[in-house]
């Protein structure tokens, strides 16, 4: 199967924590291969966009609040069927519910604060990859 690409985000309570290599660790170590990464402070503008899709959550508020109360590293992944690669070793959405061996069950500290996003399918991927980066940016 050919590499295809996901999109990633290492979220403010992993920064904070000083756990970016350590999340990356374990993404390569999944199979995936880092081709774009970049450190931002994402804005609120950029936040509610990005998470348009949420706007009438109940917790869409405090969703864009978490994600521009820190840094965040955004990541361009690749590796083969890699949207799923990543959503595996990502784990759960809410850590109680995650996995041994996954990101969220190591580090997440809740289902705000659960370290990670990532992409839940190609099309989602590229719209998200596009967001953040532009092609010259990503090196494969
Ligand atoms: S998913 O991945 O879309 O199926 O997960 P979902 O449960 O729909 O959650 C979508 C994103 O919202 C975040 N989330 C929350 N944030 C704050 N408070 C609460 N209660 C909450 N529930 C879910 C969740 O972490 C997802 O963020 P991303 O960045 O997409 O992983």
């Amino acid at each position: 199967m050919a590499a295809t690409r996901t999109f990633s985000i290492i979220k403010p309570d992993a920064t904070r924590r000083n756990l970016t290599g350590a999340v990356t660790k374990m993404l390569e170590d999944a199979g995936l291969r880092v081709v774009a990464s970049k450190r931002i402070r994402m804005t609120e503008d950029q936040a509610k966009k990005f998470y348009e899709v949420h706007a009438e959550r109940p917790f869409y508020g405090e969703l864009v609040d978490f994600m521009t109360s820190g840094p965040v590293v955004v990541q361009v992944l690749e590796g083969e069927d890699a949207v799923k690669r990543n959503r595996d070793v990502m784990g759960a959405t809410n850590p109680a519910d995650a996995e041994e061996g996954t990101i969220r069950k190591a580090f997440a500290e809740s289902i705000e604060a659960n370290s990670v996003h990532g992409s839940d399918s190609d099309e989602n991927a590229a719209t998200e990859i596009a967001f953040f980066f532009s092609d010259d940016e990503i090196v494969g």
